[in-house]
């Protein structure tokens, strides 16, 4: 079975997602560790709960990067993660774990990439008055939101389409996506079915 580490900063509700699947076994993975960058982000609550390992990193309090990241990978290999799962969390990530985990770090987005890369990608779809947006599932490399697309599925906006119904309606396909994906990718090695459309 597949060892992953979540990487998150905020609320985690998609970390909540995936430990939900592991728990009920639709997911073949084992959750190693929740790596987190903002102390008191509730996603560290969440994994106190599930009874999986939490370290909180702070970046300012390394160096540089490299060094940070080193932190990160030390931690990674006590644990033996095969897998990177980017959940929220709101950072770059650098060489030195790329180069670690090439090809085994994905990261999920919440809009149709490559429109409405980076942070609030909810505000700007609403600002650019999309009729479209969605969920991004994809590779990470060393761009913001850049890498390999693995799969996306799409979200009608409507005329009177607020933040917060727009928000809901991404993370309700997040949650169901996310863990659909990696059950893929970490059991057969690739997405190679892909889900049927689902009424939002
Ligand atoms: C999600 O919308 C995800 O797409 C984006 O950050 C948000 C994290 O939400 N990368 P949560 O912390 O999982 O609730």
């Amino acid at each position: 079975m597949k060892k992953i580490a979540v990487f998150a900063s905020g609320n985690g509700s998609n970390f909540q997602a995936i430990i939900d699947v592991v728990t009920s076994g639709e997911l073949a993975a084992e959750i190693s560790v929740l790596i987190c960058d903002k102390p008191g982000a509730y996603a560290v609550e969440r994994a106190n709960e599930a009874g999986i390992p939490s370290f909180v990193f702070q970046a300012k309090v390394y160096p540089s990067k490299e060094e940070y990241e080193e932190a990160i990978l030390k931690e990674l290999n006590k644990y033996d993660v095969d897998f990177i799962v980017l959940a929220g969390y709101m950072r770059l990530i650098g060489t030195t774990l790329l180069s670690a985990y090439q090809g085994r770090i994905v990261n999920i987005h919440p809009s149709l990439l490559p429109a409405f890369p980076g942070k609030d990608a909810i505000g700007q779809a609403l600002a650019a008055k999309a009729k479209w947006s969605g969920v991004t599932i994809h590779y990470v490399d060393e761009g913001m939101d850049t890498g390999p697309i693995i799969i996306q599925e799409r979200v009608k906006l409507e005329d009177n389409e607020t933040r917060e119904t727009l928000q809901k309606k991404i993370q309700q396909i997040e949650h169901k996506l996310y863990p659909e994906v990696l059950q893929m990718l970490l059991t057969q090695g690739d997405v190679i079915y892909v889900t049927k459309a689902r009424a939002n």
